[in-house]
């Protein structure tokens, strides 16, 4: 049986999963992430990764394994953290965890796009900082959803679950993707495919759902804000360098759109200092899919793709 190094701390039912496949299983037990020189000892013999989205995971950890590692399963549908390449030629498989998390992801997006338009996390403040306020008939007036578009970049089962919380408030859907998405799901949806500059200028909320790569680095910045509606938002819950940080903040800051909902962040954790000037930003940390269900359900599908390919089987969930 096989040597399982589970990377970062991962709910117990995961690690259950790969014990009764009767593997070894050495797992990092702490909230904190360990350090690069801990994760590269600790990964040294193992015939199977299951690794987080926070961790690297390229050619200098892959040689760190050894030549017998034969699965690095990601618990996360996102994979920009694995040098998908590498694997391939040392013949190791790559696993991610689509599906699980859509829900969980498009809830927080909606839940972006209301605090956003409608200035909650100013609201918030206020009273947090016991700043006096009062009913008014024009304090803290937001815009409303209805019949208001959402332009949806990437269109994939995050994007679509997105569209369809949106249509439940009331707005239309356009989206922009690299390939046109099934007719039956844009019918459901009433979308239509536009090109970016398009989706951009006729947007009221532009929601990213694309995944990040050489292709998406700064997909958004100064030349897209200006292009955008001044009273457009835009909520970014998939990667964060898909946006230029420092472009938006000057969008933000210049009036050039209205604001922005941001789950992630270009050079996570860290934040640029100027977006927390910005009241029109709300800011939260990389919550997508922080549910106890889908955190469970994203850490034991990743186990099933060890199992899997340890076993000789066809992972569940493949990369590529
Ligand atoms: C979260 O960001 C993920 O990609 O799963
Ligand atoms: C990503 O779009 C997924 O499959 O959940």
């Amino acid at each position: 049986m096989g040597r399982v190094v589970v990377t970062g701390k991962v709910p117990k039912p995961a690690l259950d999963i790969l014990r009764r496949a009767g593997h070894e299983v050495v797992a990092w037990e702490r909230e904190e992430q360990q350090s690069r020189a801990q994760l590269l000892e600790q990964v040294s013999g193992a015939d199977a990764l299951v690794t987080l989205l926070t961790e690297q995971v390229d050619a200098e950890l892959l040689d760190a394994a050894g030549e017998q590692l034969k699965v690095v399963a990601n618990v996360a549908v996102g994979y920009n953290n694995v040098d998908v390449e590498a694997c391939r030629s040392r013949g190791v498989v790559a696993t991610n965890t689509p599906g699980v998390l859509t829900d969980a992801t498009a809830d927080l997006a909606m839940a972006l796009i209301l605090m956003t338009t409608r200035r909650l996390g100013e609201g918030e403040r206020v009273i947090r900082s016991q700043t006096p306020w009062q009913w008014g008939m024009f304090y803290l007036l937001g815009s409303g959803l209805q019949r208001k578009t959402l332009g949806v970049v990437g269109l994939g089962s995050i994007g679509a679950a997105t569209a369809r919380r949106a249509r439940a408030f009331g707005m239309n859907i356009i989206y922009s993707s690299r390939s046109a998405a099934p007719r039956e799901l844009t019918s459901e949806l009433g979308a239509h495919r536009v090109d970016l500059d398009t989706l951009l200028a006729e947007s009221d909320v532009v929601s990213l759902h694309c995944p990040y790569s050489p292709a998406t680095h700064h997909l958004l910045s100064a030349s897209e804000f200006a292009a955008m509606k001044s009273s457009a938002y835009l909520i970014n819950t998939a990667r964060g360098p898909v946006v230029d940080e420092a472009a938006l903040v000057e969008a933000l800051k210049g009036g050039q759109i209205a604001g922005a909902g941001l789950d992630v962040f270009e050079d996570e954790p860290q934040v640029h200092p100027g977006l927390l000037d910005c009241e029109n930003a709300v800011l939260l940390p990389h919550l997508g899919s922080a549910t106890i269900e889908t955190r469970t359900a994203m850490a034991t599908l990743a186990a099933d793709n060890a199992v899997s390919v340890l076993a000789g089987e066809d992972p569940p969930t493949p990369i590529g």
